[in-house]
């Protein structure tokens, strides 16, 4: 059984003070959800504050980026030996962040390794843009971004990588994918390339996200896939009451 996972993305959202208050208002309403892992992505100036407010509780941190080497003339960048004792997850390869900031897939590949290296757990996220949705090369495409990504990466280090497959076209727009749609491309596509790469028992174990437009009045129908085993949430993440309700509303589908 794949502990479902629920992570909040907040991008560049929140102020320091903005983001201890929201996890101190937050905590106690996840805190019966036990069965659900419960994840917040502040902004890198906020994950200290985060960690430290969430300290005696559940609930984990990520940041949204990394860099890949410990430390060096990096203006603006992270490393994972800082993020070490504060972070346990790390969003990678987020669409906005291959779109704005170039990131490639050897970039997510270095990051992964860099990541796992130190004991940090990359949340890789993937996804087809609606270009390529409607050229029919989803497959082929969100593929080969798996593979990249997963370059290099051994079976045992699997245990700790989570896969967020989120459509670019579906991102903040409103628009979800079906969650047959979803669920395909997620068993058909990210979890079918884990398979041929490492077999079957690392794929049926490996945790694989949907993210897009996740919100409360869909979150069920997404959670009632067997092969989504949680969301990475954008908006819906931003409000205590929405966020809470997806935690509890995976906790519902999944039966834990
Ligand atoms: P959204 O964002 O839920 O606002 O669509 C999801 C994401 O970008 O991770």
């Amino acid at each position: 059984m794949r502990t479902p996972i629920i992570a909040g993305n907040w991008k560049m959202h929140k102020t320091i003070d903005e983001s201890v208050a929201f996890v101190k208002e937050l905590a106690p309403k996840l805190a019966t959800y036990t069965g659900v892992e419960r994840v917040v992505a502040p902004t890198f100036l906020s994950v200290a504050a985060v960690a430290a407010a969430l300290k005696e509780t559940a609930i984990k941190v990520s940041a949204q980026n990394v860099h890949w080497e410990d430390s060096g003339a990096f203006t603006s960048q992270v490393s994972p030996m800082m993020l070490k004792g504060l972070v346990e997850y790390v969003i990678i390869g987020h669409s906005e962040c291959r779109a704005y900031l170039d990131e490639t897939n050897e970039g997510v590949n270095k990051k992964a390794k860099a990541l796992l290296a130190h004991g940090l757990k990359p949340i890789i996220a993937v996804g087809e843009s609606l270009a390529q949705n409607e050229a029919g090369e989803t497959h082929s495409f969100v593929g080969g971004q798996v593979r990249a990504a997963l370059n290099g990466i051994s079976a045992e280090d699997m245990g700790n990588v989570v896969i967020a497959y989120e459509p670019i076209w579906a991102i903040g727009t409103g628009k979800s994918a079906s969650s047959q749609q979803a669920n395909d491309i997620i068993a058909g596509t990210v979890r079918a390339s884990i398979r041929d790469l490492y077999g079957d028992a690392v794929a049926d174990s490996v945790r694989i996200q949907y993210g897009g437009s996740v919100k409360p009045n869909n979150m069920a129908d997404y959670m009632s896939q067997p092969d989504i085993d949680g969301a990475l949430v954008g908006g819906a993440a931003l409000k205590v009451d929405d966020f809470t309700e997806l935690v509890r509303l995976a906790a519902e589908a999944k039966g834990v």
